[in-house]
């Protein structure tokens, strides 16, 4: 099994969508830029969704011709964007993403706050798009959210998700993220969903992506490991919350999870402090401490030359 682990940084979209501060797109370009500078191989720009839903991603199409405009070393990274439907998409498309990202939930509630539509339409849809996708040469990426719990229904159904994963798998998606998008998932809970999924569609297909609403985030990235998960979305300095999902807080910190990763043996091409200092700067542009649970541990290690691992 590979030693390599892909990681996604979604903090330009999961981690910035909710904050009091909005960010302009220049700003958001810096951010973005700066993760590339660190070695993140993929990372998620922004939403192409109705300003009025989510106003702090507007302007999703500026950032991708900040990024076009942008030196060479930005051409290494691969850019995604949160789409909820077929205008998202059509938009993506004409700003030259390529690669886009659906989200169905797993829950009725939740599927209807988030994109107003029922989990069959939203498969249906998400479906439409893969297909698309395919002809137009874009990359659909699915993510099924609240995979393990619900804040409005509570526990979810594992067979559930699995039925959904199926679908879109044989629908031709190419990338499945499983999100427990309120952080309410203990490791033994996504150990047992991923093995299930990984037992019904191919393992290189699933990722992961966790918030660290009750400290399990690490814990959690460490359990779907063992199920042989590798692919996972994180969140420079651990922003984020979901607009749509009372209680939720941000999603894991990228530094937390690079850090145990590269403990562990494994690599991910991540520069870890220059990985922080895009952290810092994002925490300085929204004024508010960030950083994750090691930071404060790995910066002091560093002024002071001791050791990191
Ligand atoms: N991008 C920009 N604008 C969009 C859009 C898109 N992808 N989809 C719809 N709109 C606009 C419509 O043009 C319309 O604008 P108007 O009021 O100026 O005429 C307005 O949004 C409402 O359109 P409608 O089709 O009726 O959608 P809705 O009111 O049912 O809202 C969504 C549904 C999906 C557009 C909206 O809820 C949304 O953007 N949600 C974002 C979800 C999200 O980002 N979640 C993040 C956590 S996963
Ligand atoms: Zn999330």
């Amino acid at each position: 099994m590979t030693n390599f682990v892909t990681i996604t940084d979604v903090g330009p979209r999961d981690g910035l969508q909710n904050q009091a501060t909005i960010l302009s797109p220049n700003q958001r370009t810096d951010i973005i830029k700066g993760l590339v500078a660190a070695g993140v191989g993929h990372i998620e720009v922004g939403s192409f969704v109705s300003p009025k839903a989510v106003p702090a991603m507007a302007g999703a199409s500026d950032i991708y011709q900040q990024l076009a405009a942008g030196n060479q070393a930005d051409n290494q990274a691969q850019y995604q964007s949160l789409i909820p439907n077929a205008k998202g998409y059509e938009l993506a498309k004409q700003a030259g993403a390529k690669s886009v990202m659906m989200v169905v939930c797993a829950t009725e509630t939740m599927n209807q706050k988030n994109v107003r539509m029922s989990i069959a339409d939203g498969l249906t849809q998400t479906k439409a798009m893969i297909a698309q996708g395919i002809e137009d040469n874009i990359n659909v990426i699915c993510c099924i959210a609240v995979a393990w719990q619900c804040p409005f229904e509570g526990k979810t159904d594992p067979q559930q998700v699995i039925k959904m994963a199926v679908e879109l798998s044989e629908a031709g998606a190419q990338d499945i993220i499983i999100a427990d998008t309120i952080g309410a998932a203990t490791p033994l809970a996504v150990e047992q969903l991923m093995n299930a999924l990984a037992a019904a569609i191919p393992v290189e297909k699933l990722a992961c992506h966790f918030h660290d609403t009750r400290a399990m985030g690490v814990a959690n990235v460490y359990a779907a490991l063992t199920a042989g998960i590798r692919k996972f979305d994180a969140s420079l300095g651990g922003l984020g919350g979901c607009p749509f999902a009372p209680g939720a807080t941000g999603n894991v910190a990228t530094e937390d999870v690079v850090m145990m990763l590269h403990q562990m043996g494994y690599e991910t091409g991540i520069d870890l402090e220059k990985l922080m200092q895009v952290s810092e700067l994002a925490g300085d542009m929204l004024n508010q401490k960030i950083g994750g649970r090691a930071h404060v541990w790995r910066k002091l290690q560093l002024e002071k030359g001791l050791p990191l691992a």
